[in-house]
């Protein structure tokens, strides 16, 4: 595994640990916060440090499905990241104003949901990633 997957993968275990604790508010926000900081600065990351020219252009990767599965993935998360970001807001806001329990409680379910869909998503961004940045061990795995 490279560098950044190790990341990643310590990264969906504390979101993990974020999204069981979340009554742990402080600890919820922040490494979530923390998290979609982290996903918006790794495609930085990767291109300042790789040469995408030779692996997509070169090699002609930008053809694969796997690449496009990935981006199609990352462009997933990053709008349920902003969905979620809102539903977290509209939490903040209810809870501090006057008792509205159902719309308090149905703006949780919403943040649930949108939740699981941003574990699945981001699951599979993480595994999408490590098999593009190791074609080479995915295979052995796929053959063993
Ligand atoms: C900036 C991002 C986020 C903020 C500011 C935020 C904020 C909050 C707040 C204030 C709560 C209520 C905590 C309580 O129970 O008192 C909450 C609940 C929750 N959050 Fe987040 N959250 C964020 C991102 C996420 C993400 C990315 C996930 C999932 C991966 C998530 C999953 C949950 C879940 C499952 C709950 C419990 C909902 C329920 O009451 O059933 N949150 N969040």
């Amino acid at each position: 595994m490279t560098g950044p997957i190790i990341a990643a993968v310590l990264t969906y275990v504390l979101m993990l640990a974020a999204f069981r604790w979340h009554r742990l508010r402080r600890f919820h926000v922040s490494v979530m916060v923390f998290i979609i900081c982290f996903d918006v600065a790794m495609p930085f990351y990767l291109v300042s440090t790789r040469d995408w020219g030779t692996r997509l252009i070169d090699h002609g990767d930008i053809l694969s499905f796997g690449v496009w599965m990935h981006f199609g993935l990352i462009v997933t998360l990053y709008v349920l990241y902003v969905i979620q970001v809102q539903t977290a807001l509209r939490i903040l806001r209810t809870s501090k104003q006057a008792m509205d329990v159902e719309a308090l409680e149905a703006v949780h379910k919403e943040h649930r949901a949108q939740g699981i869909g941003i574990l699945l998503a981001r699951g599979l961004v993480i595994i999408t990633g490590g098999i593009l940045a190791e074609p080479a061990s995915a295979l052995q795995i796929m053959n063993a």
